[in-house]
């Protein structure tokens, strides 16, 4: 049943007094006739375009896009820009803003005359971050996710963005590949406007976007320069008007049932680790209680369906082709909540059924798929005692059962110092343990986690090596990567405590991440240990480490997790 249809637009501009005149005349210099002003739902379509931002790049283009449907619809679209995080740009990592983008979003759409929120994404962080801040509004949303690039070609081989690049390291070490070829190759990975093409975060946000039903069927895979991208945009500002006028809001979609539907599509696509953190903290944004363990419980036992890189062969474009997500969604209906509400106004039952897949080789059917178990799993144990993850599919599947001696780096500086020291005590069969790269110890969780292996050991034709961490991975990288060991280092975790040449045992089939070393002993090293200085002693980066909570927790400030909802009681004048 539908509920009160009620436009907050109208506190603004419904009043002929001195603030309706105040709020109306200095929006009239645009241009905008009166009509604008009487009774239409005002849309606001959140921009995370920034020139700085490659991946958004061609999102003021979809913004106009988006207009034409508002105001198709009868709406009235106002584009506002909020914080944009270009993943490969920003130093010393996006996930430090995410916070704060977030926060920019939130304050935003509250404050100003919005009935209802178009979020344009694209890159890692900017997804999360818009989708978090709107949810602690909880206005009418809809997400037009910005699109994956054309699939990168590079000597008549396709390359994936964030993989390729994992690779070429590589093949610079081992003298596989020259500086001339990277030069070539730069150009040649990233040929289109668009989101890293592989099943990195980017791609993975939007999938999770989809699946938990914030975009319209099958937005996430379509290519950024497809045209259909955008007729979904158009279409998806022809929708948002509707979906005020029916007051379908984020709380309405964003249920504990789609939260369960997102991990559970995660696994079947290979996403990325990085999906835990930012899935957590948007669901305690809107009131769902997420807890880590949910991620293992329903995610685990998943098949994997989707042949991309890097777990698999394919790009999202081949994705796309062969039918994107709705395919897999209804590959698997009987695992998901399929009544679970869509921004359509239709289940993602009724929107994901009888879906033909035109390419079983991208999309492995459910009855053969390419692994019987994939998404992330938890480990636990006195190394992580607020658990950690690691995401079997993206490994060689050699060493989930594993123990080796430690080799210890205290810094990131100290890794890129001795790593490739030709003298570095280390073979294949050690762990190598990175410290120091959890939200408050960087600070803000780079994604560090997939430590390149020492040179001599791939000259040597090593490929995987057990490497642990409190810091997180790209979603493009793969290996024996154990990641979010919580609680960090800084703050005095176990990890804190681990010494070169302590035994490290890791068993990924009883989730288990084990420190072998007695607790008479951890208790003499934790009296010894001096936590490092606070990362700064003023401006955000200050309340960013005195506020932001593990991983486990999603890496949300303490004070932002839930929601203030939509009113302003007060003016300006
Ligand atoms: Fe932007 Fe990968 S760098 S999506």
């Amino acid at each position: 049943m539908s509920k009160k249809y009620y436009l907050r637009s109208t506190e603004w501009f419904g009043k002929d007094d001195k603030m309706g005149f105040v709020h109306r005349s200095w929006l009239r210099n645009q241009g905008h006739p009166d009509q604008m002003f009487r009774g239409k739902p005002v849309i606001g379509i959140c921009n995370t375009w920034s020139d700085l931002t490659p991946c958004n790049g061609h999102l003021r283009e979809f913004a106009e896009i988006v207009k034409r449907g508002v105001y198709e619809a009868g709406g009235f679209p106002l584009e506002f820009p909020v914080m944009s995080l270009g993943e490969t740009i920003m130093k010393p990592t996006t996930m430090l803003w995410r916070n704060l983008a977030s926060m920019d979003t939130e304050e935003s759409i509250r404050a100003n005359p919005l009935d209802g929120i178009v979020l344009l994404t694209g890159c890692d962080k900017t997804t999360p971050s818009v989708i978090m801040g709107a949810a602690s509004v909880n206005l009418p949303t809809i997400v037009v996710p910005g699109g994956p690039m054309l699939n990168g070609k590079f000597r008549g081989k396709d390359i994936g963005s964030g993989t390729f690049t994992w690779q070429l390291s590589e093949g610079l070490k081992s003298g596989t590949l020259s500086t001339d070829d990277l030069i070539e190759a730069e150009v040649c990975m990233s040929r289109s406007a668009g989101h890293c093409m592989t099943m990195g975060t980017a791609s993975t946000m939007a999938t999770m976007v989809e699946a938990l039903g914030l975009t319209l069927p099958g937005a996430s895979a379509i290519p950024a320069v497809d045209s259909r991208k955008k007729v979904m945009a158009h279409l998806s500002g022809n929708r948002i008007v509707e979906m005020v006028k029916e007051n379908l809001r984020m709380s309405d979609i964003l249920t504990k049932e789609a939260f369960e539907n997102a991990i559970k599509v995660n696994s079947a696509v290979g996403g990325s680790t990085n999906l835990i953190i930012h899935m957590i903290a948007i669901a305690r944004r809107i009131g769902v209680k997420l807890e880590l363990d949910d991620f293992d419980k329903l995610g685990s036992d998943m098949p994997l369906l989707l042949n991309l890189m890097p777990s698999g062969k394919y790009l999202m474009e081949d994705f796309f082709y062969a039918g994107g997500l709705p395919v897999i969604i209804d590959q698997i209906r009987e695992m998901l909540h399929v009544n679970a509400m869509t921004v359509n106004g239709k289940t993602i039952g009724e929107n994901n059924k009888d879906v033909p897949c035109y390419n079983h080789d991208v999309i492995a059917p459910l009855d053969k798929p390419l692994k019987e178990k994939a998404g992330i799993a938890v480990l636990k144990g006195n190394l992580c005692k607020n658990g950690s993850v690691i995401k079997p599919s993206a490994t060689s599947g050699e060493l989930l059962k594993h123990r080796g001696r430690a080799v210890v780096f205290e810094t990131i500086e100290d890794y890129h110092a001795r790593i490739d020291d030709p003298d570095l005590d280390i073979d294949e069969n050690c762990i190598m343990v990175l410290k120091g790269v959890g939200p408050v110890g960087y600070p803000g969780m780079p994604e560090v986690g997939n430590m390149e292996l020492p040179e001599k050991l791939i000259k040597k034709g090593i490929t995987d090596m057990v490497r642990i961490s409190d810091g997180r991975m790209s979603g493009t990288a793969y290996g024996t990567v154990v990641l979010h060991v919580s609680p960090e280092s800084s703050i005095g975790g176990t990890l804190a405590f681990v010494q070169n040449g302590d035994i490290i045992e890791l068993d990924v089939e009883k989730r288990l991440l084990h420190l072998d070393v007695t607790e008479e002993e951890l208790e003499k090293r934790r009296l010894e240990w001096l936590p490092p200085e606070p990362p700064a002693d003023r401006g955000y980066v200050k309340m960013f480490a005195e506020h932001v909570q593990q991983a486990e927790n999603g890496c949300d400030f303490d004070f932002l997790v839930g929601g203030s909802g939509s009113e302003v009681s007060r003016e300006p004048h």
